[in-house]
């Protein structure tokens, strides 16, 4: 490739700018013209592109959000905005792109594969659902930022005796709950991928209350439902005041971790390397601390896989 695009796509994680960056320095140092894309799959298609140089991506690093703005794209999802974005591309002898995003945007870089333009996706996702890669660009932040309000929540908890319900971000995975869980002491934790009875976790909130508990927390993630209705449900089967909080897009932003930072660092340089070396169709990212690029059809067909072990240790530790 001579000439390559960058943008990001869905939901916005902590650390695109970092990756964006990565993605328009590494492209310069190795000879690459490189342009970005603004607004994802929809500036693709309505052709909102210009041409990057080492000082746009100057100041970034340790910005949320991104600069690029990204959408959700319907369009990208019919052949015809298919090629229309293609054709922007090939316009400007562009033959490669790289797509920052979750598993939405990965399908889209998967179509633009198959019309011939060389696709590289990055994992940009708060919630840690992609598969072939340990983590995404995001999720470290987005668990912090979990753990230091459920921090927050323990104090005033404790004071008043109450139990806290805490409903936090993942779509159907529950990753987010499982870590930021573990790592701030939940007692339990309420994911997607493990059946669960709202008896079980009121008793067992009954039973350490009465063991001499001043407080409770249960982590509940979207993917199970409503934390509303789960909290109503806990509520009308235990004697203590329960409150809900909803932590929200909260999740989604403030400055990246460095951990973020540097995933996306690493993974954007190593996406530009792999067009270099003529590679297309892959998600890249990092699998026991080795930069992988998997074929991106097999990457959005397979299940990310869970770690019953962590939740096993969570659930141990919690009594
Ligand atoms: O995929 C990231 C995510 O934040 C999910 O955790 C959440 O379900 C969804 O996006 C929210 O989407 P929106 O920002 O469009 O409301």
């Amino acid at each position: 490739v001579k000439s390559i695009a960058v943008l990001t796509s869905g939901g916005d994680s902590q650390g695109m700018n970092a990756a964006v960056r990565a993605v328009v320095r590494s492209a310069i140092y190795y000879g690459l013209d490189v342009y970005a894309v603004q607004r994802g799959y929809y500036g693709l298609i309505h052709d909102d592109i210009r041409k990057m140089d080492l000082r746009s991506v100057g100041d970034i690093i340790q910005r949320g959000g991104t600069i690029l703005q990204t959408a959700r794209c319907k369009e990208m999802m019919t052949l015809e905005g298919q090629k229309t974005a293609a054709d922007n591309l090939r316009k400007r002898d562009i033959d490669g792109l790289v797509v920052i995003g979750g598993d939405g945007s990965y399908q889209g870089a998967d179509k633009l594969a198959q019309l011939g333009i060389k696709t590289m996706g990055l994992p940009g996702t708060i919630d840690n659902d992609i598969s072939y890669t340990d983590y995404t660009i995001g999720f470290d932040t987005a668990v912090g930022i979990v753990v230091d309000a459920i921090n927050k929540l323990r104090d005033t908890m404790s004071s008043h005796e109450r139990a806290s319900i805490v409903e936090v971000m993942g779509r159907h995975c529950g990753d987010i709950a499982l870590h930021a869980g573990l790592a701030s002491g939940a007692e339990s934790i309420l994911i997607p991928e493990v059946p669960f009875n709202v008896e079980d976790v009121a008793d067992r909130m009954k039973e350490n209350f009465v063991n001499g508990k001043r407080h409770s927390i249960v982590v509940v993630a979207e993917g199970v439902g409503s934390g509303e209705e789960i909290a109503k449900s806990i509520t009308s089967r235990v004697n203590i005041d329960a409150r809900l909080t909803v932590l929200g897009h909260i999740q989604r932003g403030g400055t990246p971790t460095h951990k973020d930072r540097i995933l996306a660092s690493q993974l954007g340089d190593f996406a530009v390397r792999q067009l270099i070396a003529g590679d297309s169709g892959k998600g890249c990212g990092v699998i026991n601390g080795q930069l992988v690029a998997t074929d991106i059809h097999k990457v959005i067909t397979t299940k990310k896989e869970f770690n019953m072990d962590m939740y096993e240790l969570a659930l141990r530790l919690s009594q």
